[in-house]
């Protein structure tokens, strides 16, 4: 009787599974049958704010020249405590999940070995990186198991927040959501003078999400509405200790389909000062916080306002995300001021370009499509003459299934959010981006300016894994 009721429950699956797989907007209730129900399992349970969240070690390199910090990073299979108790294989990059922290300066250039000691194949890729196209780690252009490459940065860009991950053809939101994410931070030496939190009061937050089975192990391929446990910097649900004093926090979204809505219990306040590509203009006041797959915000949070013993909790709009607990005091010497950093300024467009973003559900799986077609590693989509202003109308078609968000990425340049739905940007869209989410039917229309010395292949694609590894992705070149 199971058996059969298993079988048909499986062919169901078939036909229905996957369509509850693309509604990952936690707001959105997921529209629970019995047939997903079957797969539907959650977590072992653990207590919220039992783990204390770890700020991820910086990578020393392993050599430093006049101009050249020289990394090494291996890609490893291992186990890792996540839940109490339980021991998860996990994918990670240097041994810890996220993957240990690179952090450089303007100017200097960064060379990384990657050494993959993994099972299969993968590449890296330095997500809003201005970056040669054979450093890019290209979909098609993966280190082999046993093999290794080197991967050269120029940071030759604005400080910003970015992070490297797995991009390789197919497996790169199964690699990522195993764990191969990191943090890599380009400090800007011109910020000092700001007086910005720093040190250890710069904390980089690397927030995602998973599901586990009974047995500890991570659960791939169903619906990620169902990754019911929060990690921040790789614990569940954890607290963190922090000084009566201003904090710089870079949240990064490294989920590979989430959007994270995040506010602090009691509406208190967040000052927003940056975003993917660096400091805004000026400080934000927020309360709440989008962050879709793949954006950064960097807040500063005054925890000098609540009296030490106080706990402040995180929230998204599913439950808690961590804690953070005033622990003791400490002097601070630094401040928010009211100016950051002018943006650079680009200059008029002179070519417009449409792009959709949608998926084909009339086969057995979806097909994710960008401007109607699925990514094919042959094929250029666009061409970009080098120094160009474009500015490029992303449309979600997607209303199909009551609506599937998408989170829109661009390679090698940063972007200005020029519009939302015909509608003046939103606060989340301010200063340089290179990662947009846009809401079923919405257009948002943003400008980029390509000011690169480099020629050759990127890519454009959702950055929802899950939907770029159906083939919501397409390439650019760049040409003379
Ligand atoms: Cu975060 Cu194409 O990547
Ligand atoms: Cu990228
Ligand atoms: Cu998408």
């Amino acid at each position: 009787m199971l058996a059969i009721g298993g079988g048909a429950g499986a062919a169901l699956l078939v036909s229905h599974g996957w369509r509850a797989t693309l509604q990952a907007e936690p707001q959105a209730p997921v529209r629970h049958d019995h047939t997903t129900s079957l797969t539907a399992s959650s977590s072992p349970p653990f207590t919220a704010f039992a783990a204390r969240m770890p700020v991820i070690p910086e990578l020393a390199p392993v050599l430093r020249t006049r101009t050249t910090d020289y990394y090494r990073l291996r890609v490893q299979n291992q186990n890792m405590e996540i839940l109490p108790g339980f021991q998860t294989p996990v994918l990670t990059f240097g041994g810890s999940l996220p993957g240990p922290t690179i952090r450089t300066r303007v100017g200097r250039r960064v060379r990384v070995s990657v050494e993959n000691s993994s099972q299969g194949g993968t590449n890296v890729h330095l997500h809003g990186a201005y970056v040669a196209a054979e450093h890019d780690g290209h979909p098609m252009d993966t280190i082999a198991s046993g093999a290794s490459r080197v991967y050269e940065y120029p940071n030759a860009q604005q400080g910003c927040t970015l992070w490297y991950h797995d991009h390789s053809h197919h497996t790169e939101a199964e690699q990522v959501y195993r764990g191969l994410h990191g943090v890599y931070i380009i400090d800007d030496p011109a910020e000092r003078t700001l007086g910005l939190p720093s040190g250890q009061y710069d904390v980089p937050i690397t927030l995602r999400d998973a599901l586990f089975d009974a047995g500890g192990n991570m659960l791939w391929g169903g619906n990620p509405a169902e990754r019911d446990v929060i990690l921040a910097n790789g614990k569940p649900v954890p607290h963190f200790p922090v000084a009566a004093r201003k904090y710089r926090l870079r949240f990064v979204n490294g989920a590979t389909e989430r959007m994270f809505h995040l506010s602090l219990a009691g509406g208190e306040e967040m000052v927003q000062i940056g975003t993917d590509g660096g400091l805004l203009p000026a400080p934000v006041p927020r309360t709440g916080i989008t962050i879709g797959s793949a954006e950064r915000v960097e807040v500063v949070v005054d925890f000098g306002k609540y009296p030490v013993g106080t706990q402040l909790v995180l929230n998204d709009v599913l439950g808690p995300v961590m804690r953070f607990d005033v622990t003791h005091t400490a002097p601070d010497p630094s401040r928010v001021p009211a100016t950051l950093r002018a943006l650079p300024v680009m200059p008029n467009a002179t070519v417009t370009r449409n792009i959709e973003l949608s998926f084909d559900m009339t086969g057995t799986m979806p097909l994710g499509l960008m401007d109607g077609k699925p990514f094919d590693p042959a094929r250029v989509d666009i061409q970009i003459k080098r120094g160009a202003t474009e500015i490029w109308n992303i449309h979600n078609a997607d209303l199909q299934l009551g609506g599937i968000k998408h989170t829109f990425h661009m390679h090698l340049v940063q972007f200005e959010v020029l519009s939302r739905g015909g509608l003046p940007p939103t606060l989340d869209d301010r200063g340089r981006k290179d990662t947009v989410y846009v809401h079923p039917g919405e257009t948002v229309q943003v400008k980029a300016h390509f000011d690169t010395e480099y020629l050759g292949k990127y890519l454009y694609h959702c950055h929802f894994l899950e939907h770029s590894s159906l083939g919501m992705m397409a390439q650019m070149e760049i040409i003379p």
